[in-house]
């Protein structure tokens, strides 16, 4: 990277890495592969907001990290040409951060608040007005002098994502004109994105090479990119740069990706379930606990993908460890653990 794109680059890439990924990261509807649904009725609300020469509806998009929620508040932006702002719920710590944010807006302007789950009660109800009726409500003073001063906001369009539509307070949820879920990518998807990104990178990757790294993004597009720079890394030194199929399984075998496309954590999830708990039921907690992650990793980041596998089955009780992990483990599965396989 040279000296001038490090200064231009956002402040939160400060590897040379982030930056790469930064290159990658789609900046039309184009350009966005997969989610053909979420695509079209996107495009669809940005048309008809455009037409009517009016800020978008609040779009609120919801789904596993990794699968391209802060990419598609870019684009929004992007579609609207409209100015991006960006903030996350943990960063508006007081009711006043949000109003300054929101002050300083202009009419058309795209507000992204990532994880978006994570805002305080009492900056949540600034939002409130301010999404419906484009209005900040002030209290200046204290005690019985205060008095409460209304304000007219720019029409803007606000982008909430979120790990997790179910931690998001009703209220909220029913502000935003447009709610979509992101789900884990297809195959296929992966390997456009795995094609695309070996292109901006400028590597050569044959048709296995890419199948491997897509196969084992465990439904991911950050993933597969994250894979397709260790394939990289191993092509350069140890082969001839080229990614055939087989140079990108020996790579993602030293990197401990597996055949099925997990990683360390991963197995130990599935292993502490099946060694440690006897297949369980084991709560989230202990298992985080367990395998030295914090909880919440455990479920937006490792869980999603264990379950959607099928290796993976969250109970009242706990999790349970399926079939197929015992399988993926190889190991037989002690005759109690039969019984956990088909309760509910
Ligand atoms: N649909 C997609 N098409 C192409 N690349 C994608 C797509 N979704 C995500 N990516 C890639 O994955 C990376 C992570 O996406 P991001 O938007 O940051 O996900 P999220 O905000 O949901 O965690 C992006 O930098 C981009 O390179
Ligand atoms: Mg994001």
């Amino acid at each position: 990277m040279s000296p001038r794109e490090e200064v231009l680059a956002p402040a939160t890439t400060d590897t040379a890495e982030a930056a790469e990924d930064a290159s990658l990261r789609p900046r039309r509807l184009s350009e966005f592969v997969g989610q053909p649904e979420l695509k079209e009725r996107l495009s669809i609300v940005l048309e008809a907001a455009r037409r009517r020469g009016q800020a978008a509806d609040h779009v609120l998009l919801a789904g596993p990290p990794g699968l391209g929620k802060t990419s598609m508040a870019g684009i929004v932006a992007a579609e609207m040409d409209a100015t991006f702002r960006i903030t996350s719920g943990p960063a508006l710590v007081r009711a006043g951060d949000l109003a300054a944010l929101l002050t300083d807006l202009n009419d058309g302007d795209v507000l992204f608040i990532d994880e978006i789950h994570r805002l305080a009660r009492a900056v949540e109800e600034v939002l409130y007005p301010a999404m419906e009726d484009f209005q900040l409500d002030i209290v200046i003073g204290k005690g019985p002098g205060a008095r409460s001063l209304r304000i007219d906001l720019p029409r803007f369009t606000l982008v909430g994502a979120t790990t997790r539509t179910g931690r998001l307070t009703g209220p909220l949820r029913d502000r935003f004109g447009f709610v979509a879920r992101l789900d884990h990518y297809p195959v296929e998807d992966l390997l456009a994105i795995v094609h695309r990104a070996a292109a901006i990178l400028g590597l050569e990757v044959d048709g296995d090479g890419a199948v491997e790294v897509a196969r084992r993004s465990r439904g991911t597009p950050r993933i597969a990119n994250r894979l397709l720079r260790r394939v990289r890394d191993y092509a350069e030194v140890r082969c001839d740069g080229k990614v055939s199929g087989s140079v990108a399984s020996d790579g993602l075998a030293l990197f401990g990706v597996d055949d099925a496309g997990l990683d360390k954590v991963d197995r130990s999830i599935l292993g502490a379930i099946c060694q440690r708990f006897g297949g369980g039921p084991v709560g989230l907690s202990t298992l985080a606990v367990s395998v030295g992650e914090e909880t919440e990793t455990v479920e937006d980041v490792y869980e999603p993908f264990l379950l959607q596998l099928g290796m993976l089955k969250r109970t009242p009780r706990g999790r349970v460890a399926m079939p197929a992990a015992w399988r993926h483990l190889g190991i037989e599965p002690p005759p109690e653990a039969a019984q956990l396989f088909d309760q509910s």
